[in-house]
């Protein structure tokens, strides 16, 4: 049985009251579903998340990191620096850093590694923007995606990747990928993986959906045989939005 799993990507959201205030709001649900909770602020309010939520099943987990170990890269936070403040899990490959930030595939690839290297789990971001769903282009678009960025690791190394796949045009636009539309390209991830790495391994990475998730679709959305869980945005920057969605399982 795969991991399902629920994490809340709270962006550039937040600042440390705030964060305190939601945590405390997140702290009072009571959750009825199996799926694993994470959520992701910004790095400056990870130690005081993790801090608070340690000894709950909220897992605290970091937006992005830089690949390099520590040096002269100004502004830029490394795998270390992160577990040193209790985090495991770390977001890579968001189409917010590959956009705005100028992440590339290459630059992506090392980030996975330095993170694996560092024994933090990683959920792995993909997914293609409006033009290539309209051309019939975004079984090419992913496929590419995850080869280049993951496809140089051992099988090994899945235990510790988790897949999200979130269409750009869906991304807090409020259009959702249909349930369908997300469950064929969740089959057509998990094939591109099987082809490379074998069906055990295929059939055992949780696959998450992102885009315009809400209580109202989540359940039709995570009621799919190959959709294991969501990243959510916007919906996860409010307490009972985003318990209702993890307990949409
Ligand atoms: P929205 O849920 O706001 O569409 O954001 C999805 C997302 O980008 C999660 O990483």
């Amino acid at each position: 049985m795969r991991q399902q799993i629920v994490a809340g990507n709270w962006k550039m959201n937040n600042d440390l009251a705030q964060t305190e205030t939601l945590i405390t709001n997140l702290k009072n649900q009571v959750k009825t579903s199996k799926a694993e909770v994470m959520i992701a602020p910004t790095f400056t309010n990870l130690w005081q998340a993790y801090q608070t939520l340690k000894d709950t099943d909220i897992e605290v987990i970091a937006q992005n990191m830089h690949f390099a170990a520590n040096g002269a890269y100004t502004g830029e936070i490394s795998a270390s620096m992160l577990k040193s403040v209790g985090v495991k899990t770390v977001i890579l490959g968001h189409s917010e850093r590959r956009e705005y930030f100028g992440e590339t595939d290459e630059i992506l690839a090392k980030k996975v590694d330095a993170a694996l290297a560092n024994e933090l789990r990683v959920i792995f971001c993909f997914g293609e923007v409006l033009a290539d769903r309209k051309s019939g282009n975004h079984e090419a678009v992913v496929e590419s995606q995850i080869k280049n960025a993951l496809f140089h690791l051992e099988a090994s190394a899945f235990k510790n990747i988790v897949l999200a796949y979130e269409p750009v045009w869906a991304i807090g636009t409020g259009e959702t990928a249909s349930p369908e539309q997300a469950q064929d390209m969740h089959a057509f991830i998990r094939k591109t993986l099987s082809n490379k790495y074998g069906a055990d391994v295929a059939n055992s990475v949780s696959i998450l959906y992102g885009g315009s998730v809400k209580p109202n679709n989540a359940q039709e959305i995570f009621g799919k045989p190959d959709v294991d869980g969501g990243l959510i945005g916007g919906a996860a920057l409010n307490a009972d939005d985003f318990f209702a969605i993890v307990n949409a399982f």
